[in-house]
C-alpha cells in the first residue's frame, strides 16, 4: 500500500465517521505571529480547541505538511526529516477517548492491516503538579482492543524515560510514563506552558520494527527508547485543560487532538523502519542515484539529507517563501545550501534542483492542488538560489587552493572561514586537504567548535532581536512606548484574566500595536480600566530593571511570548519593586528607568538624576483601537497623548 493510499484512506475512514476534510493550511501560519511555521496539525487549529466554533463544525479531518526546523541537523538516519505530513482528526467537545481509541485502532488493524501483535500503546502515569489523575480509562479500552485481537495487554508503569532504560519492556503492551512522554502542547510538558495554553495527557501508538536494541541510548530498550526500534505512528492527544497562573483548569468541553506522521505509518505499513524508502520519498532517491550513479546503500546520509530538505523548500516555496536572509526565506535558503552541498559531495554538480524538484512535485500535484500550479516558478526560483550558491561554492574552492599555498597547514579558523563565508562544507575541506597533501592542524576541530558556537550565539541574538523587539527603532519616543506595552499587557491580564497572552506587537515612536489572545471583543468599560491601571502605574513612577535569568526559572514567574524559543538565559525586565512586581517580562529591552518617564512631555529628555524634566506637559495611555486581528486574537492599538 502506497503512503498516498494510506492517506486517502485516513481521510476517508473519518470523512465516514462524520468528519468533514480540510485543506491543509500553509506551513507559514497565517495568523500566529508567535511562531515562523506550521509545525503540527493541531496549530491552525488553536482557536476552535480553546472553544471558539469552527465553520465546518465540531469534527474535523486533514493531512498537513508540517515543518519542523529544529530537526534539521538530525536528518540523516532512517526516520527524522524536518517535513512531514501530519494525518490528524479532532473532536472540538465532540466525541472522546471511548471512540477516538477504538476508531485509530480499526484504522491501524484494519484500513492498513497493520499486525495488532507489533502495536505497543502509552498512556499518562498522572501527577499532582497538573492535578490530572493516572489514565487508566485508556488503558481499560487498549485492552479490550487487544483481547478482541487475541493478545493479553499487561500494563506496566515506567514513569520517566530514565527508568524505561533501567526497567524495559517487561512483557507489556501498555505503558504508563509521564509528562515528559505522554503529555501534550505545543511548547511541551505542563512546566513549559504558558498561561492560556491549551495540554491534556495523551496516549500514543507504537510500531515495532523489531531492529536490535542499541545500548548506546540505554541499558534496556522500552516503547520511547530512541534507538530506532519503535516508532510512534499516532498520538492522541486528550485536550481538555488550560493553564492558568492558578494550575491547570478544564477547558468548556474536552476536545480530541490526534496527529500521527503518515511517512511514519507508512514505513510501518511497509515493515521496514528506513522511512526514506516510502513511495513518497523512494522516487526522489531512485532520481538521486540516478544523477549521481552512485548507491543509497553507500551514500544513505547525502541522498537522506538532499531528499528531506528539497521537500521541505517546495512545500515552503509553494506556499510563496522566497529565499532570503531573513526569517523564514533564511531557513528556505539554508535548506537549499544543505542540499546542494551534499549533492556536491556525491558528485552532482549542476542542475540539482532542475532535476529532483519535478519529482517532488509530481509526487503530491496529485493531491494538493496548489503544488501544481506553482511548480514551473519553485523550480526557476530554485536554479537561480542554486546558481548563486554554487560561484560561491566555487569560489571557496579557489579560496582554498590559495590557503594551502600559502599556509601548507591549515587551522580550524581556516576551516570555519571556508565554512561559514564560503559555505564550503567541512568533509569537503578534510577530504580536498588530504587530496593536495596540506595537512590539517590536530587542534582544528576544538577551535572549529568554538567559532561555530560564538556563531550560533550571534545568530540566536540577532533572532532574537528579529522576532522578540518588534521594535521599530530603539529612540526614546519608541522605548516610552515599549515600557507603557508591558505595563498594558499586565493590565490587560488584571482586567480580562490569565488566558491573555501576548501574540505579538509592533512599535514604532507613534504608537504601539498589541496582539493578545481573547476570544470577546474588550468592552469600553474594560478599556477605561485598563487605561486607568496604566495611567496609575505611571503616576506611581515604579522602577524599571532587568536581570539576566535561567530561563526555566525565568519561565516560571515572567511572561514571555516566545515559549522553547528562548536559549538558556534570558533577560527578565521587571517594573515596580522586585520582591512584589507590578509586571515581570522575558524581554530584550531597552526601557525606561522608570515608569514617570513614559508620561513626559516633548522628547521625553530626562536630567543628570535621569528623572524627567521639569515643566514638560504629562502625557496620558489611551487605547484608540480595538479590534479583532485572527480567530480568538484581538488588536489593540494605544497611543500616548
Ligand atoms: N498535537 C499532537 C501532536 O502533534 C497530536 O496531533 O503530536
Amino acid at each position: 500500500m502506497t503512503a498516498q493510499e494510506i492517506r486517502k484512506k485516513y481521510l476517508e475512514f473519518f470523512e465516514a465517521k462524520g468528519h468533514k476534510i480540510l485543506p491543509r493550511a500553509s506551513l507559514v501560519p497565517q495568523d500566529d505571529p508567535t511562531t515562523l511555521f506550521t509545525g503540527s496539525g493541531m496549530q491552525p487549529l488553536v482557536p476552535y480547541l480553546l472553544g471558539e466554533k469552527h465553520p465546518d463544525g465540531k469534527r474535523l479531518v486533514d493531512s498537513q505538511t508540517c515543518f519542523r526546523a529544529e530537526d534539521m541537523d538530525e536528518v540523516g538516519d532512517n526516520r527524522h526529516t524536518t517535513f512531514f505530513e501530519m494525518l490528524g482528526n479532532w473532536s472540538l467537545g465532540d466525541y472522546y477517548k471511548s471512540e477516538q481509541l477504538p476508531w485509530f485502532w480499526e484504522f491501524l488493524t484494519d484500513a492498513v492491516s497493520l499486525n495488532p501483535k507489533k502495536l505497543y500503546v502509552t498512556c499518562f502515569i498522572g501527577d499532582k503538579e497538573t492535578g490530572v489523575p493516572k489514565d487508566t480509562e485508556s488503558a481499560e479500552i487498549w485492552k479490550k482492543l487487544f483481547a478482541a485481537s487475541g493478545l493479553e495487554a499487561k500494563e506496566v508503569e515506567i514513569g520517566s524515560n530514565a527508568n524505561g532504560y533501567a526497567k524495559g519492556m517487561r512483557s507489556g503492551r501498555i505503558f504508563y510514563y509521564d509528562a515528559s512522554k505522554n503529555w501534550w502542547s505545543r511548547e511541551g510538558p505542563p512546566v513549559n506552558m504558558r498561561e492560556g495554553e491549551p495540554g491534556g495527557p495523551d496516549s500514543e501508538v507504537f510500531y515495532d520494527f523489531e531492529t536490535p536494541h542499541d545500548q548506546k541510548f540505554g541499558k534496556h530498550c522500552h516503547p520511547n527508547c530512541d534507538c530506532g526500534r519503535f516508532g510512534e505512528i499516532g498520538n492522541s492527544v486528550f485536550m481538555a485543560y488550560k493553564k492558568t497562573s492558578k494550575g491547570f483548569e478544564p477547558l468548556p468541553a474536552p476536545n480530541v487532538d490526534f496527529g500521527g506522521g503518515l511517512e511514519r505509518i507508512a514505513a510501518a505499513v511497509n515493515d521496514d523502519p528506513d522511512m526514506f524508502k516510502i513511495s513518497l520519498i523512494k522516487p526522489i532517491i531512485s532520481g538521486l542515484e540516478g544523477l549521481s550513479g552512485k548507491d543509497y546503500q553507500q551514500h544513505q546520509t547525502s541522498m537522506r539529507v538532499i531528499a528531506d530538505h528539497l521537500r521541505a523548500a517546495t512545500f515552503l516555496a509553494v506556499d510563496g517563501v522566497a529565499p532570503s536572509n531573513k526569517a523564514q526565506g533564511y531557513v528556505l535558503r539554508r535548506l537549499l545550501r544543505r542540499a546542494i552541498r551534499y549533492a556536491f559531495e556525491l558528485g552532482i554538480e549542476q542542475d540539482l534542483c532542475q532535476q529532483v524538484v519535478p519529482t517532488i512535485t509530481s509526487l503530491y500535484a496529485p493531491n494538493f492542488p496548489e503544488v501544481n500550479q506553482q511548480k514551473n516558478e519553485v523550480v526557476e526560483l530554485f536554479m537561480r538560489e542554486e546558481k548563486i550558491f554554487r560561484q560561491t561554492l566555487r569560489a571557496g574552492v579557489r579560496q582554498f587552493f590559495k590557503l594551502a599555498e600559502q599556509k601548507k597547514q591549515l587551522t580550524g579558523a581556516d576551516v570555519f572561514k571556508l565554512y561559514d563565508t564560503y559555505g564550503f562544507p567541512v568533509e569537503l575541506s578534510l577530504e580536498e586537504a588530504y587530496l593536495q597533501k596540506v595537512t590539517v592542524s590536530k587542534e582544528w576541530q576544538g577551535q572549529f567548535k568554538d567559532l561555530m558556537a560564538k556563531q550560533r550565539h550571534r545568530s540566536q541574538t540577532a533572532s532574537v532581536g528579529m522576532f522578540k523587539g518588534g521594535l521599530a527603532d530603539h529612540s526614546q519616543q519608541v522605548v516610552k512606548y515599549h515600557t507603557a506595552t508591558h505595563l498594558m499587557y499586565r493590565a490587560l491580564k488584571q482586567v480580562l484574566g490569565d488566558h491573555v497572552v501576548q501574540r505579538g506587537s509592533n512599535i514604532t515612536a507613534e504608537r504601539t500595536r498589541f496582539d493578545f489572545s481573547h476570544s470577546q471583543k474588550v468592552t469600553a468599560e474594560q478599556i477605561k480600566q485598563v487605561e486607568d491601571i496604566v495611567n496609575q502605574k505611571i503616576a506611581e513612577d515604579l522602577p524599571v530593571t532587568w536581570k539576566e535569568e535561567k530561563t526555566p526559572e525565568a519561565l516560571k514567574t515572567a511572561s514571555g511570548a516566545f515559549g522553547d524559543k528562548y536559549g538558556n538565559k534570558v533577560k527578565v525586565y521587571t517594573i515596580g519593586d522586585p520582591k512584589k512586581p507590578f509586571s515581570r517580562e522575558i524581554c530584550g529591552g531597552p526601557h525606561v528607568q522608570h515608569t514617570g518617564q513614559i508620561g513626559q512631555g516633548g522628547n521625553g529628555s530626562t536630567d543628570s538624576t535621569g528623572s524627567p524634566q521639569a515643566g514638560s506637559p504629562q502625557r496620558k495611555f489611551k487605547i484608540t483601537k480595538e479590534e479583532a486581528s485572527s480567530a480568538g486574537v484581538r488588536r489593540i492599538k494605544a497611543v500616548l497623548e
